[in-house]
């Protein structure tokens, strides 16, 4: 029997240095200590804690199956306890993405956002877990589209007998709460009508078609949608899995290459461009951006994280290359002709997007003075 490992990426804005900057370092040290203590435990097996931008990122990696109780709950207690570490040391919007104060056996649903695959481990299975800050996971829809099935950017859709059934997208509609598959390359149209619509539509999951194996799963949460009213953030998180009969990891990162408009930056409210970085600049700055996405690189072996001699898993800084210098000019040369803008749309979300939004307030005040046209 082969075995089955569960990656797990679990992450939460706790609070952050500097407004939504960055998570410091004595809030990173909660997450290392509670993953540390849970591995000697064994409810996991391995783990690295890491941040992008304001977002404390769990990678955690067990054999408990996805939604586990244990694994959310030890998410769940260390977001609580980073978040209260938070408030004492008064950053900012200390523990604003907890939604709830109660666990009730899953994290899904309570603010924080979680990526989760069981896999059957192949004789060697690279996976890149990719973390953006300030955008929403719609943001992932033209990446993975693009790795998974478009053969302009991955060869092996051409030239990979193994990957010639394509692949299958589980896409959510976010709006209506459903779930539809959709297979490529035969339906590629319908795919594209429905995930070209970023703020609605969000991959959750990929599988290879010919076999149904598991290739990607996204978060998809719209934190608004849980509420009922703007609240905190959906700072997207994936997990992919790459090579022998997938998307090569360099067919992953290919898409990158060039920046893309997302949506979030200023007060989430604001189309603004992904830029790749290499985990040192996953820090948010201008207009509280541009968007930040990094990659991680890693090897699944044996339930763990492939690690070196001193036992430290293994972690690739994906995008800490000069091959993703011309994405990150480019991210800021169209930074700088949407900021020329302002507040006018489109580099302003449409009224139904914006996090914030005066504009009820602003007709409520002028309402009088309005006269038939
Ligand atoms: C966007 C984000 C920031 C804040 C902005 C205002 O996801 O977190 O851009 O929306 O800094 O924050 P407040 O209203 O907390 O002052
Ligand atoms: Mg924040
Ligand atoms: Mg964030």
């Amino acid at each position: 029997m082969p075995r089955k490992t569960t990656i797990s990426l679990i992450k939460c804005d706790v609070g952050s240095l500097a407004g939504h900057y960055i998570v410091p370092q004595p809030l990173l040290s909660v997450a290392e200590k509670n993953l540390k203590a849970a591995a000697k435990e064994g409810l996991i097996n391995a783990y690295y804690v890491f941040n992008a931008g304001d977002d404390l990122q769990l990678l955690m990696v067990h054999e408990k199956g996805e939604s586990n109780p244990n694994v959310h709950k030890l998410a769940w207690d260390t977001f609580k306890e980073a978040a209260d570490k938070a408030l004492k040391l008064k950053l900012y919007g200390a523990g604003q993405d907890i939604l709830k104060t109660a666990f009730s056996g899953n994290i899904r649903g309570m603010g924080p956002g979680v990526a989760e695959m069981e896999i059957e481990e192949r004789g060697s299975d690279p996976i890149v877990v990719l973390a953006a800050d300030k955008t929403s996971a719609g943001a992932f829809n033209f990446p993975l589209f693009r790795t998974f099935a478009d053969p302009m950017n991955t060869a092996g859709l051409v030239i990979d007998p193994d990957m010639a059934g394509g692949f299958k997208f589980e896409v959510i509609d976010t709006m209506e709460n459903k779930k539809v598959v959709l297979k490529s390359p035969e339906e590629m149209y319908e795919l594209i009508a429905l995930i070209g619509t970023v703020q609605r539509y969000m991959i959750s999951h990929v599988w290879r078609a010919r076999d149904d194996l598991i290739c990607a799963a996204g978060s998809v949460t719209r934190l608004s949608q849980i509420a009922g009213k703007y609240v905190g953030k959906d700072d997207p998180v994936a997990i992919v899995r790459a090579q022998h009969g997938l998307p090569a990891v360099g067919e992953v990162l290919v898409p990158f290459m060039h920046s893309y408009l997302v949506e979030g930056w200023m007060r989430g409210s604001h189309w603004g461009p992904i830029m790749p970085v290499g985990m040192k600049d996953a820090k948010c700055t201008a207009f509280d951006g541009p968007p930040r996405l990094v990659a991680l690189g890693l090897q699944i072996a044996n339930g763990k994280i492939a690690c070196d001699d001193d036992g430290k898993p293994m972690i690739a800084d994906l995008f800490d290359d000069p091959a993703f210098d011309l994405a990150r000019r480019e991210a800021m040369e169209y930074a700088s002709m949407l900021r020329r803008m302002g507040e006018f749309e489109p580099a302003r979300l449409g009224p139904d997007e914006m996090e914030y939004t005066t504009l009820q307030q602003v007709l409520d005040k002028i309402k009088e003075r309005f006269k038939s046209a």
